[in-house]
């Protein structure tokens, strides 16, 4: 199978005034195009740190990051947003829902920059939304949903474009094991057709659903199944 993810000697430094962090340290990494891969590890391990290179929000300090057989490096501020919203599906450890809007505006709202008719988005939206059980919410705001629903909005906007990769930062989190249950049999499905799954969690329970585990110490791989 043909990888969509090369990592070589990834390090991110931070700096924060005159202090320098190092918060990855030369990562490698090769993930093939349908994997499903849980990365653990302590609070402060990298984790976010390695999500938001691997998903084009960071760019690394040095090493290089070959994605879909491209060199990230290479890619100029407007392909880099085009990939983001073309090819990747992010949910963020806090939800990064707009507050005022509806949870159908707002799983719709990607689709706006694909140039997709309204009613398109709409019907499109209806759908990831029924898809992870809140077709009865469509007009709820964000704080009329509880915790877990407010999650599952956020992930049905990760989907709605159709991404080939699914990033998700402690995408069970906020919910019961009820509800955690849910969403990884839906990540499950995603993955038997094909898409790429990379899910941060600390919870061994949910990352049992992973087919592989990557473990995080001190902002290096400690050890990977
Ligand atoms: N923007 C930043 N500037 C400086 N240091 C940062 C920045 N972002 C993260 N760090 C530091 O880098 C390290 C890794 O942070 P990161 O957010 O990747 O951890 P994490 O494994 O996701 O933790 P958690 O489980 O708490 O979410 C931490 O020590 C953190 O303080
Ligand atoms: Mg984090």
């Amino acid at each position: 199978m043909s990888l969509i993810i090369k990592l070589s000697k990834i390090n991110k430094v931070y700096k924060t005034g005159e202090i320098s962090f190092l918060a990855l340290k030369n990562i490698n990494l090769e993930v093939k195009k349908g994997e499903f891969i849980a990365i653990i590890g302590a609070s402060g391990s990298g984790k976010s740190t390695l999500m938001n290179i691997i998903g084009l929000l960071d760019h690394p300090t040095s090493g290089t990051y070959i994605l879909d057989g491209q060199d990230s490096s290479d890619f100029g501020e407007d392909y880099l947003a085009k990939i983001r919203n073309e090819k990747i599906g992010f949910v963020f450890q806090s939800f990064n829902l707009l507050a005022r809007t509806s949870a159908w505006d707002n799983v719709a709202l990607p689709l706006i920059y694909a140039g997709i008719s309204r009613s398109q988005r709409l019907q499109r939206a209806r759908e990831v939304l029924e898809r992870v059980g809140l077709g009865d919410k469509l007009e709820s705001h964000p704080n009329q949903l509880s915790g877990g629903q407010q999650q599952k909005v956020a992930i049905a906007r990760a989907l709605v474009n159709n991404p080939e990769l699914i990033l998700a930062d402690e995408p069970t989190g906020n919910l019961d094991s009820k509800s955690g249950g849910e969403i990884m049999n839906l990540f499950e499905k995603l993955s038997s057709e094909g898409k790429t799954i990379i899910m941060i969690t600390h919870e061994a329970t949910i990352a049992r659903h992973a087919k592989r585990v990557i473990r995080l110490k001190d902002g290096g791989i400690q050890w990977r199944q």
